[in-house]
């Protein structure tokens, strides 16, 4: 059905952070120095939190990141004045609510740069992106004796659905290994490759060491070999702009929660020659043409991959967290965070009895660590009587646990609006940490 165009809604900006943060020209690499972190945390009111009466120093941002006002108003505004069933109704508040969705349908399609919004496709989450390719692609195009390249340091969400694929249609799996940095070993990966290669899925950012992977190398090797690649974004589109014509990807997933968006909804992008031809993962309401029962025929994209009401608030909401995103500049975002994980690092590489896993040259703002003599999760607990939350354990990566040796690790993994301050604290609690266990 044809988009009714609807204006951007502008309340989503950030209130004083856009003030303070000036976009940055194309390519500018550095923080302007207008960027005002103290501003942009005033938009959080989650960060004003107190936890065991300590300030909350939220470093577990790989996991999920917190949601700005801006956002948490743009829902309250779409649920008090603007929500319905989308597709299916020819009264006001259906029309409202739909062009509501297909406007944040375009806004996503703006954010990744992609050629055509038929080509963004609203899911619960990369996780749910990841199996619609695996449904749609992998069991129509993948057969018996064929091969899917991966990585070490994939998630297990790009691991698990091309397993059962694999135990389905006897095609194999193949492992591009990493260096004891946790930098992909290029060479390796482009001897995996034959002519019973028939997908690459590969993250852009390891989300348990922050290792950037170098896609855009990768992606042109695997098209010289005629095979299409999947990449999980989950961990880069909240901390980096992303162009997928750029990266000329031919899927690309990534979730709203990581990206000061809500849960529950996520993005998959696909070139339009690679969706038309898939076959749909779902099916129900919305995604077809007609339904008799001697036969359906399905919609076309995008709503052949949308079957039932599809989380339409979360997609409004997803709108306004790339909306204020976009106002800050995800250059500036990546530049602030740049500093945060430089400052962090040289503080903890002199730290003796700490060890950071995953030290590759091209990294995002995560680091996983472990402290001698101590468990992770004891890490963890204790850093949370400090108010410092990070994430530990195997970060649904265990492939990369097992080959940096470690069952588990604690991971700090920073945000747009964390301070340097926050780091301080940060390594206080690692220092308290080891004297509890000395
Ligand atoms: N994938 C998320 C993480 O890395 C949940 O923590």
């Amino acid at each position: 059905m044809n988009a009714i165009t609807t204006e951007p809604n502008t309340a989503t900006l950030p209130s004083q952070g856009v003030a303070a943060c000036a976009v940055p020209a194309a390519g500018q690499t550095t923080a302007a120095p207008t960027f005002d972190v103290e501003r942009i945390r005033g938009d959080f009111p989650i960060l004003k939190l107190l936890v065991d009466s300590k300030p909350l120093v939220y470093l577990d941002n790989a996991a999920s990141s917190q949601m700005p006002q801006q956002v948490i108003d743009r829902l309250a505004v779409y649920h008090s004045s603007e929500h319905a069933n989308i597709h299916r109704g020819v009264h006001y508040l259906s029309e409202t609510a739909t062009a509501t969705y297909e406007a944040a349908r375009r806004k996503l399609q703006q954010f990744i740069n992609a050629p055509e919004e038929r080509e963004v496709i609203f899911t619960s989450g990369t996780t749910d992106a990841i199996n619609l390719v695996m449904h749609g692609y992998g069991r129509k195009f993948i057969k018996s004796g064929d091969e899917i390249i991966l990585t070490t340091l994939e998630h297990h969400s790009n691991i698990v659905p091309w397993q059962m694929l694999a135990e389905e249609t006897g095609a194999r799996i193949r492992v591009a290994p990493v260096n004891d940095a946790g930098e992909l070993v290029i060479d390796a990966y482009q001897k995996l490759f034959n002519e019973r290669t028939k997908l690459v899925g590969v993250t852009h950012i390891s989300n348990a060491l922050g290792s950037i992977n170098p896609i855009k190398e990768m992606i042109a090797f695997a098209h010289s070999n005629g095979t299409p690649v999947l990449v999980d974004g989950a961990q880069a589109t909240p901390h980096m702009q992303v162009d997928v014509q750029d990266l000329d990807c031919d899927f690309y997933t990534f979730s709203g929660h990581k990206l000061c968006g809500p849960t529950g909804i996520g993005i998959l992008y696909g070139k339009a020659s690679l969706l038309e031809k898939m076959q749909p993962f779902k099916g129900g309401g919305d995604m077809i043409l007609s339904v008799t029962f001697e036969k359906t025929t399905y919609n076309t994209i995008p709503y052949k991959f949308e079957a039932g009401t599809p989380p339409i608030a979360a997609a409004v909401g997803l709108a306004a967290a790339v909306d204020y995103m976009s106002a800050i500049g995800m250059h500036n975002v990546a530049a602030h965070e740049a500093e945060l994980l430089k400052y962090a690092t040289s503080q903890m590489t002199n730290m003796p009895g700490v060890r950071i896993i995953g030290t590759a040259q091209n990294k995002a703002a995560v680091i996983s660590f472990t402290v001698d003599g101590v468990h992770p999760h004891d890490v963890g607990t204790l850093l949370n009587q400090a108010g410092v939350a990070v994430r530990t354990g195997h970060h649904c990566a265990q492939p990369v646990m097992q080959r940096f040796n470690v069952p588990a690790t604690s991971r700090a993994s920073f945000a747009f609006y964390n301070t340097l301050d926050e780091v301080d604290v940060l390594i206080g609690g690692i220092r308290d940490v080891q004297q509890v266990f000395a």
